[in-house]
C-alpha cells in the first residue's frame, strides 16, 4: 500500500486514566492500514517540535483511525490538548503490519502498557476477519490505574488476564510470568508482544523455549520514520551473524528471534 501525507479530522478524544487519550479520527484514506502499521503525526506547524512522532494504530474503520496516546513529553502533550475538529497531519500507514495466524489457528497476544495499542488492532482485526482463531490477551501494567486507562478498550471477545507490578489489579508480577506459570498454551499457538524491550526479551525467551512462533512490535526514537535517516536502528540478527534494521522501515513488528536469537 502506498504511503499518503494527508489531513485527519479530529472527531472525538478523551482522557482514559491521568495520562492517556483515545483520539478517533475520520481518515477514510487510511482504512487499508493493517495491524502493527503506525503513523507519523505532525505536532506543529512551527519548528518545536519539529519531528513528527510515531502512533501505532489502535483501530481501522471504514471511516478512519483511533489511536491511544501516552502523554510522555511536548508531542504527546500538545496532542492531548487537541481539540475535536482539529486537523492533524499525517504520513503513513508505514512499517509492515502483524503476520496473521494461519486459520484456526490461536493466538496469544501479550502486551506491557501502552504497548496494547497496536495488539487491541490486531485483537479486532482477527474478531473480523479470522472468527476461528481464538485470541487470548495477557496485558501487564504497573498499577490498577495504569491498567483501567487501557482495559476498556480492549476488545471483550477476548480471553484477558491482567498482571500488575504492585499486585493491585490481577496478579502480581510481571505479564510474562502469566505464561510461565500457565503453559497450557496450544503448542501451534502463535504469540504476538509489543511494551517494554526487558519483557519483549522475556517474551522472545519463552517462546524458543516453548517452539512458539512470535512476533514482536518494537519502539524506537524515530525522525524521518520512512527508512531515509536511520536513527531508529536496533541490532538484529540473521543466520549469516549480526546486523542492523530500521525499525520503522524493516519492522515494527518482527520475528522475535531476529531481534533476541536463541542463547
Ligand atoms: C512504531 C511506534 C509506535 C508507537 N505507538 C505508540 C502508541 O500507540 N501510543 C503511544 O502512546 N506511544 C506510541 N509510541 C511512542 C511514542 O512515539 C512516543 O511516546 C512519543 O514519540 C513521545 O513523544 P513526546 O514528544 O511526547 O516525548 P519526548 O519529549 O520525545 O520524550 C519524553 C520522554 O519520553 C521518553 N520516550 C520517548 N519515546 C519513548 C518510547 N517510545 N518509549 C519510552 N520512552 C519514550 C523520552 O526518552 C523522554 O524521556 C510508538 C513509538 C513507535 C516507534
Ligand atoms: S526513523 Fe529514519 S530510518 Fe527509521
Amino acid at each position: 500500500m502506498h504511503i499518503t501525507q494527508g489531513s485527519a479530522r479530529i472527531v472525538q478524544t478523551a482522557r482514559s486514566g491521568a495520562d492517556t487519550v483515545h483520539m478517533v479520527l475520520e481518515a477514510p484514506w487510511l482504512q487499508q492500514a493493517l495491524p502493527g502499521q503506525f503513523i507519523m503525526l505532525r505536532i506543529y506547524a512551527g519548528t518545536a517540535p519539529l519531528l513528527r512522532r510515531p502512533i501505532s494504530l489502535c483501530a481501522v474503520t471504514p471511516s478512519g483511525i483511533e489511536l491511544l496516546i501516552k502523554i510522555r513529553g511536548s508531542g504527546t502533550e500538545r496532542m492531548a490538548g487537541w481539540p475535536v475538529g482539529h486537523a492533524v497531519d499525517i504520513i503513513g500507514p508505514l512499517g509492515n503490519g502483524f503476520a496473521p495466524p494461519p486459520p484456526g489457528t490461536p493466538a496469544v497476544l501479550v502486551a506491557g502498557g501502552i504497548g496494547i495499542a497496536p495488539l487491541i488492532c490486531l485483537a479486532r482485526w482477527l474478531k473480523d476477519n479470522r472468527p476461528d482463531c481464538s485470541v487470548r490477551i495477557l496485558f501487564g501494567a504497573r498499577t490498577a490505574a495504569d491498567c483501567d486507562a487501557l482495559v476498556p478498550f480492549i476488545p471483550a471477545s477476548c480471553a484477558l488476564q491482567i498482571a500488575t507490578e504492585d499486585g493491585s489489579r490481577g496478579t502480581q508480577g510481571s505479564v510474562t510470568d502469566l505464561l510461565a506459570y500457565k503453559p497450557a498454551v496450544c503448542p501451534d499457538a502463535l504469540f504476538y508482544g509489543c511494551g517494554p524491550m526487558p519483557m519483549l526479551k522475556s517474551l522472545a525467551r519463552l517462546a524458543c523455549d516453548t517452539s512458539h512462533a512470535c512476533f514482536i512490535s518494537l519502539e524506537a526514537h524515530m525522525a524521518c520514520g520512512v527508512g531515509a535517516c536511520l536513527g531508529c536502528t536496533v541490532p538484529a540478527y540473521t543466520p549469516q551473524g549480526p546486523s542492523q534494521v530500521r525499525v520503522c522501515a524493516d519492522g515494527p513488528v518482527f520475528e522475535a528471534r531476529r531481534i533476541f536469537p536463541a542463547p
